[in-house]
């Protein structure tokens, strides 16, 4: 059975071992940031298709364990990586390691490709070109304390990037993160959700698309498992057409953002009309000062600035925390509000206990993904 690792953002992996197994494969290890798994390609394809919470796909190839470079080269010649491109096509080699043998990555990297592109020289007297955009052979490689792990990537570009995106500049939330706390809060797919402070609307539209079913590999098309020599086309197409068919047209429930800025709020807008759900949202510019029940119940999740990448000063921001928590107290009793917050010094200043705390990395930020039940 084919083993494959799925890739997330640090405090996720939880949620993505159960989205997973949703999916249908069996599930074999964790780390930090990965969940390993065995399935066929087909659930590869699915996975790939239909994961709100992975961020990449890798077909584990080989694992060993080698104390100089002419080990780590004998050991990685044990698989055949020319059976997955023609030698026409282009590859490239990611690394990473850690206290072994090669002093840093790109010593490594230089290794396997050389590894690579030897069994090339010895098959057709010729080699593929590295191609850093477009590459059909992705080689990642891993080394941790002399154990390497060699894989192939069945993604390209990162999952997180659904293209619905058409303004980056608002320090949005990574697509996989907001898919990832939505998971966290317990959401389904069944209930409203509201984001007071909504930026260019990610929560939302995740909420959204996960509402009415819609697989987000489904709106991007483009995978590098489908330049491989091993892509299985009519899998793919039945996994494609199994998720188009599971999508909802109807739904009951709504979903309301908020933002002080109006550049944020037509940000928002547009990215929903992208991903074909902008007549499931209602977006309005508003102040936190003004946050009143847009619908009779619902589940607010929200991700108030940092203070870090949005520039503005802590002091200024206490006041909209201040602000925030005071339109729930006052507002929202019996509700339940999911706060992502990336900044501990602000925190403080809602006044508010939480009655649930996760830790989840936004890239670099490590934040607080705080539970509030109001009363
Ligand atoms: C970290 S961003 C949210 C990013 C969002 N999750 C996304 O994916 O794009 C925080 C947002 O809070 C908004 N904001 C700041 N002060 C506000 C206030 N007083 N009322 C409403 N929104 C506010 C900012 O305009 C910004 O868009």
């Amino acid at each position: 059975m084919p083993k494959f690792v799925a890739t997330t953002s640090r405090g996720l992996v939880d949620v993505l071992e159960e989205e997973l197994k949703e999916l249908g494969v069996k599930v074999t290890d964790k780390g930090p940031s990965s969940v390993d798994f065995e399935g066929s390609w087909a659930a590869c394809y699915r996975i790939n298709l239909c994961s709100r919470i992975a961020s990449r796909i890798l077909y584990s190839v080989l694992d060993f364990t080698a104390y100089n470079q002419d080990e780590f080269y004998n050991n990685f010649k044990k698989h055949d990586f020319t059976k997955y491109i023609d030698v026409d096509q282009t590859m490239l080699v990611e690394a990473s390691v850690k206290n072994c043998c090669f002093k840093d990555q790109r010593l490594l990297a230089m290794k396997t490709k050389d590894a690579v592109v030897d069994q090339f020289w010895a098959k057709y007297d010729r080699r593929p070109d590295v191609d850093h955009e477009s590459a059909a052979l992705r080689v990642y490689v891993r080394g941790n304390k002399n154990n390497y792990n060699v894989s192939i990537d069945t993604t390209g570009e990162s999952l997180f990037k659904r293209g619905y995106r058409s303004d980056p500049r608002e320090a949005p939330l990574k697509e996989h993160i907001a898919a990832g706390i939505l998971a966290i809060a317990g959401y389904k797919g069944d209930i409203s959700v509201v984001d007071p402070m909504c930026g260019s609307g990610t929560i939302l539209i995740e909420a959204a698309l996960w509402a009415r079913q819609i697989a987000p590999g489904t709106m991007r098309k483009k995978f590098v498992c489908q330049k491989l020599k091993n892509f299985q086309a009519d899998a793919w197409d039945e996994e494609v057409n199994k998720a188009i068919e599971q999508e909802v047209t109807e739904l009951p429930v709504k979903f309301y953002g908020f933002d002080i800025n109006g550049r944020a709020v037509r940000a928002a807008k547009a990215n929903a009309k992208a991903a074909g759900v902008e007549d499931m949202i209602e977006f309005v510019r508003r102040d936190v000062v003004e946050f009143t029940p847009p619908c009779p119940r619902g589940l607010i999740v929200t991700n108030p600035p940092y203070g870090v990448r949005i520039g503005g000063d802590e002091y200024e921001l206490q006041d909209t925390y201040k602000n925030l928590a005071h339109s729930l107290k006052a507002n929202f009793k019996g509700w339940t509000a999911w706060i992502l917050a990336g900044n501990k010094e602000l925190t403080p200043a809602l006044r508010l206990k939480a009655s649930g705390r996760f830790q989840v990395f936004n890239g670099p930020i490590e934040c607080r993904f705080l539970k509030y039940e109001l009363k």
